[in-house]
This record gives C-alpha cells, sequence and structure tokens, in this order.
C-alpha cells in the first residue's frame, strides 16, 4: 500500500498493523456485582493469525468478547485495535466499521431473502435492505461476492433461500456475511456447535483458510475441533490467561489438567 492510501485508511478508521500485533489488551478488569468476570487479561494477537480461546465454563470468553467488541465496558485495562485505535473509546459500529466482525452461536442470517441478497445486505452494511437490494452491484462488488460464495462453499446455492440451508451452511453463509465487510480480525464463538460431523471438518478447512487474510479468534468448546485447526492455544480461567502454547503444550500442562478435571 502507498503510504497516501495507507493514511487514508488510517483516516477511515482502519487499524494500524504495522507491528505485527492486530489486538492488545492489557491487564483488563470486569466486575459483575463484586464478581471478577475478567482478571488482569492481558492477550496479544498477530496480523492474520488463528487463535483458538478454550477454557471451562464462566472462565470469561464470552465477556472478553464482548469488551473487544464494545458491547461491555471494562473497570480498567487496555483494549486497542493495532496500534492506534483504543477499543475503549469507541462505541459498538465505529469497532464494527475498523475491522472487528463477531459472529454469534446462534446464526442470524434472512431466512426469506437468498444467500446472494444476504452477502449484500451484509455488504451494504448500515444503508438498509430496501436500498441495498436495489442499489447494482458494480464488477468488483459482484467479484467479491462470486469470491465469498466460493470460499464459503455456497456457489450452487446462492439462489436458494438462507432458510432452506442446513444448519452448518447458515453458519457459512453468516461467516460470509462478516468476510464482505472486510474484517481485519474475525470473532467467532462455538462455531461447531449442532453441527455434523462432516459439517464440522468443512469449517475447519474455512477457518484455517481464513488465517493470513484476516486474524481469527476461535472460542469452542469441542475439543476434537480445536485440535484440528489449533496453531497456538489459549486457555482461559476465572478471567485470566492460565496456559498459552500448542495444543499439545496446553493439553500437557499440570494446571490446565487442574481445571478441566475439576469441571
Ligand atoms: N452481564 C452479566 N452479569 C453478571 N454476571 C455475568 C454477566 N456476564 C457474565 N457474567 C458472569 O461472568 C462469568 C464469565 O462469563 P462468560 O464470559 O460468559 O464465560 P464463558 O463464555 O467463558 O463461559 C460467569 O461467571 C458469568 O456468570
Ligand atoms: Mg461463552
Amino acid at each position: 500500500m502507498s503510504e497516501g492510501a495507507h493514511l487514508r485508511k488510517q483516516e477511515a478508521g482502519r487499524p494500524d498493523a504495522s507491528h505485527q500485533t492486530i489486538l492488545y489488551l492489557e491487564d483488563l478488569n470486569v466486575s459483575f456485582d463484586g464478581f471478577k468476570a475478567i482478571n488482569n487479561l492481558s492477550l496479544h494477537i498477530d496480523a492474520g493469525e488463528l487463535r483458538c480461546i478454550i477454557g471451562p465454563n464462566g472462565a470469561g470468553k464470552t465477556t472478553m468478547m464482548d469488551i473487544i467488541t464494545g458491547k461491555t465496558r471494562p473497570d480498567s485495562g487496555k483494549a486497542f485495535f493495532g496500534q492506534t485505535l483504543d477499543l475503549l473509546r469507541m462505541s459498538e459500529p465505529e469497532i464494527a466499521n475498523a475491522g472487528i466482525g463477531r459472529k454469534f452461536q446462534k446464526p442470524t442470517v434472512f431466512e426469506s431473502h437468498t444467500v446472494a441478497e444476504n452477502l449484500e445486505l451484509a455488504m451494504h452494511g448500515d444503508k438498509g435492505v430496501w436500498h441495498s437490494l436495489w442499489a447494482k452491484l458494480n464488477g468488483e462488488q459482484q467479484a467479491q461476492i462470486d469470491a465469498t460464495l466460493l470460499t464459503i462453499g455456497l456457489t450452487e446455492h446462492y439462489r436458494r433461500p438462507a432458510g432452506a440451508l442446513s444448519h452448518g451452511q447458515k453458519q457459512w453463509l453468516e461467516i460470509g456475511m462478516l468476510l464482505v465487510q472486510k474484517p481485519y480480525l474475525l470473532l467467532v464463538d462455538e462455531p461447531v456447535a449442532g453441527m455434523t460431523h462432516q459439517e464440522m471438518g468443512r469449517t475447519a478447512e474455512l477457518l484455517t483458510s481464513l488465517a493470513g487474510q484476516h486474524a481469527v479468534v476461535v472460542v469452542e468448546h469441542d475439543m476434537d475441533f480445536v485440535r484440528s485447526i489449533a496453531r497456538k492455544v489459549t486457555v482461559l480461567h476465572q478471567g485470566s490467561v492460565l496456559a498459552e502454547g500448542s495444543m499439545d503444550e496446553v493439553q500437557d500442562d499440570p494446571r490446565v489438567i487442574e481445571v478441566y478435571l475439576g469441571e
């Protein structure tokens, strides 16, 4: 990217990942009615990294994602997107526009619209359904929709109503709806819950293929799935990082074993 283009992106509120790191969380704390859900949490994610976050129920995984996306404000600590964007001073829409996409557990596609229309709606963001469905796509936008359909494996289904898709296909469509917004960081909460074995395999391929172009943070309970995609794994426990490393390293860590046996 030229210096000029780089600056324009900055001005538009996009992150500066020139130091490799796309997400910095430092010493975050959140209490709910005196209960410490997040406790001196520090975590760094590199641009393009695929990171798995595991940890027992109540470890603070969802609360961490709520902080990153601006839904929950911490009592103290720092959260930066790239070098310059202070997430704690940004609204939820500003954070989404800056390039953080979040996939919730339950798919939220527009069931009566086709697969392609769902992607178009997501691409136009907040301009409204009516505008989105009537606005003609330019060549670049059409190419992006086509590329996204291919990535999420739904090319042959583009004219079907989203409501007719299988559970797994809806999940992929929703990932596609995030991708057309060109996120730098994707947060994915329990992507394979309720999926068939085959759909899980396809989801593993999909998330792995996204890394490199986007940083992807996956929270997941299914350990076989985590093992199938894991590079670096972070174990959360009682609102802090308990262990971090390869899947083998964290699984052999006595502190991790103790926490999971105690569940
Ligand atoms: N809005 C809230 N009000 C009160 N307690 C909450 C709230 N959100 C989360 N908690 C509590 O904070 C802890 C961490 O929750 P959560 O982040 O959902 O964990 P995880 O996603 O790892 O299972 C849990 O004990 C949960 O009950
Ligand atoms: Mg959770």
